[in-house]
């Protein structure tokens, strides 16, 4: 695997892969690799002859009050695990490179109304800083096929809406979200959890599975299906910022017709703040 932290050497290297005929398959991170993480890699894999991984960890989408400075960052295991993953080119830039005028001032690729419900509500701007951040590295590798993990769906959701709007030459892929033994959606933010936290944490994804159960036992009474779904995490010591059932192709409110959810949630958990869905076509 190559490692590269210039966008010029990005560019050199992919120029000459696309010069040989090869499909390139990208997979941006913020580093801090866990299986999950591998299973996009994998995903990328099944889709491309050369793959490239970014790690980068975005100040533009992270608040004031965020965890920018404390986000776990491990370079050299995420290098180990991205070569044994199969990865051609490791780009891993410092935040000059990317933002050389600096972050609070730089263009930005907006996608309104997707990025201010759900999480954009809790985390304003943080929207805009993930998808001005794909884009510019969507300029820098010009990839074929990208992946991104449906734990994230709002964000692959809104990615999606950038690619069509922008005409943006790449076809996205979303890989099905991994999960701990217990259901835990796996996360960098795991963590952060204490012992005793990490034995709450599975209850999100348990009380996600009751919501589906009662749209497959078609259960049309939505609100009431969010507020058990909020009092339950309530109960165990969450706070949820939401639990809210979508429709899954524009997270708009659902109807009597709608035929494919999504049930999301964002909950804060001691230090951590998760989330994770879990989708339902009927
Ligand atoms: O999902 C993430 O890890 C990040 O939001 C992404 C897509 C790499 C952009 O920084």
């Amino acid at each position: 695997m190559e490692t590269a932290t210039t966008i010029s050497a990005v560019r050199e290297r992919v120029r000459r892969w696309r010069a040989e005929g090869r499909r390139i398959a990208f997979v941006p991170t913020m580093g801090n690799l866990h299986t999950g993480h591998v299973s996009l890699i994998e995903a990328a894999r099944s889709h491309g002859e050369r793959f490239v991984a970014s790690i980068f960890v975005n100040p533009m989408q992270f608040g004031p009050n965020e965890d920018f400075a404390h986000y776990p960052r491990t370079p050299a295991q995420d290098a180990r695990m991205l070569a044994e993953a199969g990865c051609n080119l490791m780009f891993m830039p410092e935040v000059a490179e990317i933002y050389p005028n600096g972050s609070e001032r730089a263009t930005r690729v907006a996608v309104p109304g997707l990025s201010d419900t759900l999480c954009g509500e809790f985390r304003p701007g943080h929207f805009e800083g993930v998808t001005t951040v794909v884009a510019k590295l969507f300029h820098i590798v010009e990839p074929d096929v990208a992946v991104f993990g449906e734990k994230d769906f709002q964000q692959l959701t809104i990615i999606r809406r950038m690619v069509t709007d922008l005409c943006m030459p790449v076809t996205l892929i979303g890989a099905p979200t991994v999960r701990e033994a217990d259901g835990l959606a796996m996360s960098s933010r795991n963590q952060y959890l204490t012992d005793d936290e990490r034995r709450k944490a599975p209850l999100i994804h348990q009380t996600l599975s009751a919501a589906v159960e009662r749209l497959r036992a078609a259960d049309k009474d939505f609100a009431a299906i969010e507020r058990v779904g909020t009092d339950s995490l309530e109960r165990s010591g969450l706070r949820p910022d939401y639990f809210a059932v979508r429709r899954a192709d524009d997270l708009g409110p659902p109807d009597a017709d709608t035929r494919h959810f999504v049930v999301l949630t964002a909950a804060r958990l001691g230090r951590a703040r998760l989330i994770d869905n879990l989708q339902l076509a009927l």
